[in-house]
């Protein structure tokens, strides 16, 4: 598996993409923060150092993925650098591995297929086709999730039906492609302690340490933990918060962001489902069940260090939700504010979306963020939404060079 620890800086995928992709790194250093900005200390920190800090001997390795569909929205290279940087303090223990997921029912052609060669070629991260000829097989199945019914495989899911209409392709295509993220887990080289699983679109920030870092604290003090939601924006800067994090049992546990034990799942695979409950998407299956093995699923309630889905017209309850902020016109904002709107595509992606995302990170990375404030603030405020699991966001904030 490829080591990607020359992608700290975002410089070694700069030169193996394409010149437009550079420029990832940190431009808000020298930037002056407006006077607003310098009211909340957060916002006036540098971009962390170039190049990360080496881990301390006898540090495990973490193996991070991500997930393609033909579909998706943002260019991988981008967003994941930038989850690199930010999801632990020692970028150079981090394996990335890309689960290629192209359904057999779609095109089979990935609209960022040059990205993703060109990520293979320079070994920022391992490509893995997903394997459609086990997608009918019980024993593959059997694998992860035990149903007590010998014809269940992840096909089965397709008669699924889900609260919020997503169709049964939909989730045993996705649940076919965590199975590849798990089994690349298992099959890690033995250094790997903790695998790590984040959407494509999920931005991340640490002020020093990691939510790598502070899963393994709490993985030491918790025996019976085996997954963990990294924790929330609320959380990372909650003035009252300590420098030890506590954890709390989930309603559902995210599959947004997953981070895994992977001795300790090794050790409880096959989860048990009932075979009457095998009709709900991986995040169901996977939370459920972990649930029934000693409250495996656990949230983390952390200090300096968060993950936080973009706006979601499904799920965040935003005060301007009509103006469906998603991450392609939030960027595009972005983008707008800074003058660096474009003609042209990079790649398949319009340039100036990807511009405007380029500089969202960096305002991440350098910590220009405002307050998390839920409702119940002043509707002006509210920043996050989706108990601080999804943006709000605001137009103003970004003119002020705030990130969303
Ligand atoms: C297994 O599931 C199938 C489909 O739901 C059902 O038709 C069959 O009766 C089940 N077999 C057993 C042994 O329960």
């Amino acid at each position: 598996m490829a080591s990607v620890s020359a992608l700290r800086a975002g410089a070694a995928l700069c030169l193996a993409i394409a010149a437009p992709a550079c420029g990832l790194q940190a431009s808000a250093e020298g930037e002056d923060a407006s006077l607003e900005l310098q009211d909340w200390p957060w916002s006036r920190r540098s971009a962390p150092g170039r190049g990360g800090e080496r881990a301390p001997p006898g540090t495990g390795r973490v193996l991070l993925s991500t997930m393609t569909f033909p579909e998706d929205n943002l260019p991988l290279d981008v967003t994941v650098a930038h989850q690199v940087r930010m999801v632990s303090k020692y970028p150079d223990t981090i394996q990335h591995v890309i689960v290629d997921n192209r359904p057999p029912w779609m095109e089979p052609v990935n609209r960022q297929e040059t990205i993703l060669q060109s990520m293979s070629k320079s070994k920022v991260s391992t490509v893995r086709r997903v394997d459609y000829s086990v997608y009918d097989s019980p024993k593959y199945l059997q694998k992860f999730f035990e149903t007590g019914n010998e014809t269940d495989s992840c096909k089965t899911l397709e008669d699924a039906h889900d609260m919020s209409d997503i169709s049964g392709q939909h989730m045993s295509s996705n649940t076919h492609g965590m199975f590849n993220f798990l089994e690349a887990c298992l099959t890690a080289e033995a250094a790997v302690d903790l695998c790590v699983f984040l959407d494509p679109d999920i931005v991340v920030y640490r002020k020093d340490k990691g939510m790598i870092e502070m899963a393994r604290e709490v993985f030491a003090t918790q025996p019976t933990a085996i997954a963990l939601n990294p924790p929330t924006m609320c959380s990372a800067f909650d003035e009252a918060g300590s420098d030890t994090c506590k954890t709390r049992r989930p309603g559902m546990l995210s599959q947004r962001y997953l981070i895994i034990n992977r001795q300790r799942l090794t050790s409880v695979l096959p989860l048990k489902v009932p075979h009457e409950e095998f009709n709900v998407n991986f995040e169901h299956l996977f939370g459920d069940s972990l649930r029934r093995v000693n409250s495996g699923g656990q949230r983390m309630i952390c200090n300096g260090a968060f993950a936080i889905h973009p706006f979601s017209a499904r799920w965040a309850h935003c005060r301007n939700k009509k103006e469906n902020l998603n991450i392609e016109r939030h960027s595009r904002l972005v983008a707008q504010s800074v003058k660096k709107e474009t003609s042209g595509d990079y790649h398949s992606f319009d340039m100036t979306m990807v511009e405007g995302l380029k500089e969202m990170i960096s305002r991440v990375e350098a910590g220009k963020l405002a307050k998390p404030q839920e409702s119940g603030e002043p509707a002006e405020l509210q920043s996050v939404s989706n108990m601080c699991e999804d943006m709000c966001v605001d137009q103003n904030r970004i003119a002020q060079g705030l990130a969303w």
